[in-house]
């Protein structure tokens, strides 16, 4: 990748990175230094760039990966900018729009299926108002379908800002998770 700024000062950036602090927007440094940390338990390993895109995107907010992110982890990867954009592009999971400050994700894989998904599909859109795929108007939720999460024993299950919760069988039991969140308490049942 050229680079037009040549950084000097910031440990998070490496020589020739396109960023200097002055151009930092939603990549604070605090995020930064989150995004070190997820792309160093990947061993920095550019073949593991799905997995690291995810984390990244968890932990970003609006839980998405705006170009700023992209660049940096192209600059970090020493990947091209059209290599991280090919994989946000085609995994739907990841998005180069915001989505909200809360992102609830229900499987629709088989297991969760089987044990109920749909239900629970329809619970949330009732609560929060919206279809699978939109995001609240304020911002605050977006809520889309997943490929299985690894919750299988719990299914239904959802993931909320990357934490799954389950099994969630009742209405009464999505309202009770989301009143949790609100308050900030876990939502490890
Ligand atoms: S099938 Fe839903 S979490 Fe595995």
């Amino acid at each position: 990748m050229s680079a037009n700024v040549t950084n000097t000062t910031d440990p998070h950036l490496s020589a020739g990175s396109l960023y200097k602090p002055a151009d930092v927007t939603l990549l604070t440094l605090e995020l930064m230094a989150q995004i070190d940390f997820i792309l160093e338990s990947y061993a920095m390993d550019p073949t593991r760039l799905v997995g690291m895109l995810l984390e990244i995107q968890d932990v970003t907010p609006k839980q998405y990966l705006p170009k700023e992110i992209a660049v940096y982890v192209g600059d970090k990867l020493d990947l091209p900018l059209s290599r991280v954009y090919d994989v946000i592009s085609f995994y739907e999971a990841l998005s180069d729009v915001p989505r909200a400050d809360i992102v609830i994700q229900f499987c629709d894989s088989v297991v969760c299926k089987v044990t109920g998904s749909h239900k629970l599909k329809v619970a949330l859109e009732g609560i929060l108002g919206i279809k699978a795929g939109e995001s609240t108007k304020d911002g605050k939720y977006h809520l889309e379908s997943a490929p299985c999460f690894g919750a299988c024993d719990i299914s239904p299950a959802i993931r909320i800002n990357g934490v799954v919760y389950g099994p969630l069988k009742t209405e009464e039991a999505v309202r009770d998770v989301l009143a949790r969140f609100e308050k900030g308490g876990s939502l490890h049942g």
